[in-house]
């Protein structure tokens, strides 16, 4: 981009940096994305956490694995903030943010001016509350430190148990099955995944992770963690009793807003933002898990818990605060690999959508195709990915999908998009492939 693009009075006259909190995915994104797009101000960026900022998905797979080594992917080098002058202060928190003087200020006592702000401090595991919940052996999966210790834990014949069936709970139970630990996974729902997945993929998964000796106690209500000084048994709601030289809590986040909404910034599960990223204050931006926004695609509010995202938001809000057109917003994506076996979303799935499995899962690699009033909303692959790229393309068209023509593995997704009417009744004749064709 050239610099005259940039509004006059953001670049020349400006001499507070664009400030921002948090260094996960989405807070170095934007950074990157302001030099990128030509921002010649300053940028400072602000971390809790000790350490050059790092990768986050490999700290439930790769990280925990026999031999890995405990250093976990950078976002970017050293060399990367040193050469677009982004400045860095790691290992102290921001804990208060004065919007009328512009300034943040950090739990050591400095403080520091924003020309603009932009808050990406993500999300954070929720604690299990339960009596017991703060004994020795019983971890949350977020940070690095909490994946290094995990690891040192998941020993061969160690008893694991995993509260919570998501994605975390299912990767490490895969990490720690491979590990030779022995694995029960306690979830509160009836089946795995079921925040972001249908029944048909969630059994294929089970029996994945049941024939990697993982058991399943499906409707588990834990009251409480047992044990003098370290974690040794989980009780749950029915009186039943699993032994456990290990707890993982694995049962969702919850966002890091508190510092926004004490600053008086609109928050509603999540710091709200419109589409450029903007919060209440137009000084002020917050970008990925932290924030709840209507989603260009089907107008929902949603606060998505994924990478893509983080990114997205990362590129409209430098986009925004350099004056420029920010990307088309992408359909969302999102993957998990359990036992080798690869898991793609794309686009958010609804529990009332129909549902269309497409292929035998039997085979080890199927489709899942969601729709909503006749037009595809998501579609998740396993083991394959031929139906993932055409598929974000579909959703965002809006297309319309025949079911039958979609249930047929054989015939390519576009192929199965109606140009007419949604039939009542449709059945695969070749009329309807025919008119199916774009
Ligand atoms: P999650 O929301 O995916 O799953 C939490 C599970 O815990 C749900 O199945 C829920 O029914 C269950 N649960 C909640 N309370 C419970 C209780 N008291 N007892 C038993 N079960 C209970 O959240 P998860 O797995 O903790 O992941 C946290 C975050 O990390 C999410 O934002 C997720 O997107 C992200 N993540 C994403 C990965 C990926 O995309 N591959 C991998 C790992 C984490």
């Amino acid at each position: 981009m050239s610099r005259e693009q940039v509004e006059p009075e953001l670049t020349s006259s400006v001499t507070a940096p664009v400030v921002i909190v948090g260094a996960g995915h989405s807070g170095v994104a934007v950074a990157a994305g302001l030099r990128a797009r030509g921002w010649e101000g300053g940028i400072l960026l602000l971390e809790a956490e000790k350490g050059t900022p790092y990768e986050r998905p490999p700290l439930s797979k790769e990280l925990l694995k026999d031999g890995a080594p405990d250093e976990s992917a950078v976002l970017r080098k050293e060399k990367f903030y040193q050469d677009k002058r982004i400045d860095r202060v790691a290992g102290i928190a921001v804990d208060s943010i004065d919007r009328s003087g512009r300034t943040v200020l950090l739990s050591d006592g400095s403080r520091h001016a924003y020309h603009r702000l932009v808050i990406a401090t993500g999300s954070r595991a929720r604690p299990l509350t339960v009596p017991g919940a703060g004994l020795s052996g019983v971890q949350a999966l977020r940070t690095k430190d909490d994946a290094l210790e995990l690891k040192r834990l998941l020993v061969a014949g160690a008893r694991v148990a995993i509260i919570g069936a998501g994605y975390i709970g299912l990767e490490v139970a895969a990490a720690a099955a491979a590990r030779g630990c022995d694995v029960t996974v306690l979830e509160f729902q009836d089946r795995v995944m079921s925040r972001v997945t249908s029944a048909p993929v969630s059994r294929h998964f089970e029996e994945l992770h049941e024939r990697h000796g993982v058991r399943f106690v499906f409707s588990a209500a834990v009251t409480a963690i047992e044990g003098r000084e370290r974690a040794e048994r989980v009780v749950t709601a029915d009186g039943a009793v699993f032994h456990a030289d290990v707890v993982l809590a694995g049962i969702g986040v919850i966002p890091n807003q508190e510092l926004a909404a004490e600053a008086g910034l609109e928050c509603r599960d999540g710091i709200l933002v419109d589409a450029d990223g903007l919060t209440s204050d137009p000084a002020i931006y917050a970008t990925g898990d932290v924030t709840r926004f209507t989603s260009p695609i089907d107008g929902a509010s949603q606060r998505l818990e994924c990478i893509q995202n983080a990114q997205a938001q990362a590129d409209r809000v430098a986009a925004h605060i350099t004056v420029q057109k920010a990307a088309v917003p992408e359909i969302p994506w999102f993957w998990t690999v359990q036992h080798g076996v690869r898991l793609q979303t794309a686009g958010v799935r609804h529990p009332d959508d129909e549902v269309i499995v497409r292929g035998d899962p039997a085979t080890g690699g199927f489709s899942v195709v969601y729709l909503r009033d006749g037009r595809l909303a998501a579609v998740d692959t396993v083991a394959g990915l031929t139906d993932f790229r055409p598929a974000r393309k579909l959703i965002a068209q809006g297309a319309r999908i025949n079911p039958a023509l979609a249930a047929d593995p054989g015939i390519p997704l576009s192929e199965a998009v109606l140009t007419g009417a949604i039939p009542d009744a449709p059945a695969p004749t070749h009329a309807d492939l025919a008119t199916a064709r774009i």
